[in-house]
């Protein structure tokens, strides 16, 4: 018989529609061992709901999230709302037994993402898994960037770049939870650098353990997040990092980038470009070396992509997430996932990051990241 794992998502505009679109893909694409079933959707507002239900395939839905918790029928809530109701609704949900994955970043503050690292250890221990979207792990040219770097393709890595810069932020923008401090907690810092400390924890292989300056600005001021955050980081091995966050840098819609720089090669991903990986090779002869752009689009070579087309045949933004949604029933499965899947325990270490920087910016200091409790 043919084994599903009921699905509850809560929010369904921006990434609810993502996170739906991957709920549905991933059986046809990916044929898992264990099937997403879309069973419930949940958000506020109620005239939208009985439309989404059925555009994206999911059987009931509700204008109360809290009635998940007592669904039989779900297994795994899928959390796509504003970052103050990440741990209401994920605690709520791994009390009641459930399996969550929620969205980045973990929360809108540190002391929320504390209590959900909390909630997930002990939900642990019953066997209850965490999982957090920060999708673009799973990009092929990111997780086959991860793959090289643990091949040794650059040695040991010395210098991470990267920078997350939007536009859309100016004095222009309409209200949204996202200028809110109640609601974000942070603006450019926790939406963007959130992903940035991901993607370079993550590709490194180490922790950063100590951010040593921080600006934070907000240029439109009746706001009460940031609009630009930057900071100078080091890694536990000694490498450093900078990263840079902005929502109001003209030209740069989605700029999401990031660079290694090892002792034997250097490696370069922007999003914008996300079918490409550049790699340079510094042991090669000298005459021959240079940038080689790869393709990431190989099946059976690259990851991921011997789920979906021919060599050439270009991804897009959603595929991350529909290969995120099978890691995540791979990992729900007892397997592997194609490269590791962040948990609240990681997305935590990632947290302490952003607070370190924020720290940082206000007290004028560098801030030891161990110091954080
Ligand atoms: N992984 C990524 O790249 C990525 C991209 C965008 C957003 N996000 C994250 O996803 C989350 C949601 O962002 P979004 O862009 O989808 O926001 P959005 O404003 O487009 O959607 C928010 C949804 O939450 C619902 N909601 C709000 N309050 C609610 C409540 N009290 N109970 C139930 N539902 C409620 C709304 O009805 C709406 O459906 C945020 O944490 C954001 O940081 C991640």
């Amino acid at each position: 018989v043919e084994r599903t794992i009921g699905v509850a998502l809560i929010g369904q505009k921006f990434m609810g529609r993502a996170h739906a679109n991957a709920w549905g893909q991933v059986n046809r694409f990916f044929e898992p061992a264990v099937r997403a079933r879309a069973e419930i959707v949940a958000a506020r507002d109620a005239r939208a709901l009985p439309a989404f239900a059925r555009n994206w395939g999911f059987r009931r839905w509700t204008s109360d999230w809290r009635e998940i918790a007592d669904d039989p029928e779900v297994e795994l809530v899928d959390v796509a709302t504003p970052n103050d109701l990440h741990a209401e609704q994920s605690i709520a949900m791994l009390e009641a037994g459930k399996h969550v994955a929620c969205e980045k970043p973990l929360a809108g503050t540190f002391a929320d993402a504390r209590a959900m690292a909390a909630a997930a250890a002990k939900a642990k221990r019953r066997g209850r898994k965490t999982f957090v979207w920060f999708n673009y792990r799973r990009v092929p040219a990111v997780a086959l960037a991860w793959r090289l770097v643990r091949e040794g393709a650059l040695g040991r890595v010395v210098h991470v770049r990267a920078r997350y810069l939007q536009s859309w932020g100016g004095p222009k923008a309409g209200a949204s939870w996202r200028f809110e401090r109640d609601r974000a907690g942070s603006g450019a810092h926790g939406d963007l650098n959130a992903h940035l400390v991901d993607l370079a924890r993550f590709l490194v292989g180490e922790e950063l353990v100590l951010v040593h300056g921080a600006v934070e600005h907000t240029f439109v001021k009746k706001r009460g997040v940031d609009d630009c955050v930057l900071f100078l980081a080091s890694f536990a091995g000694g490498a450093t990092a900078s990263f840079e966050a902005s929502r109001v840098a003209q030209g740069h819609w989605n700029d999401h980038a990031i660079e290694l720089n090892g002792e034997k090669g250097s490696l370069r991903f922007a999003f914008e470009e996300m079918n490409v990986l550049e790699l340079f090779d510094g042991t090669a002869p000298k005459a021959k070396q240079g940038w080689t752009r790869i393709l990431v689009t190989s099946p059976g070579v690259h990851p991921y992509v011997d789920r979906w087309w021919p060599e050439g045949h270009v991804l897009g933004y959603e595929h991350g997430f529909v290969n995120q949604a099978a890691d995540v029933l791979r990992a729900l499965a007892g397997r592997k996932p194609e490269v590791p899947l962040p948990d609240f325990e990681d997305a935590f270490r990632t947290q302490r990051v952003l607070e370190g920087a924020l720290l940082s910016a206000r007290e004028g200091a560098a801030v030891k990241l161990s110091d954080i409790g």
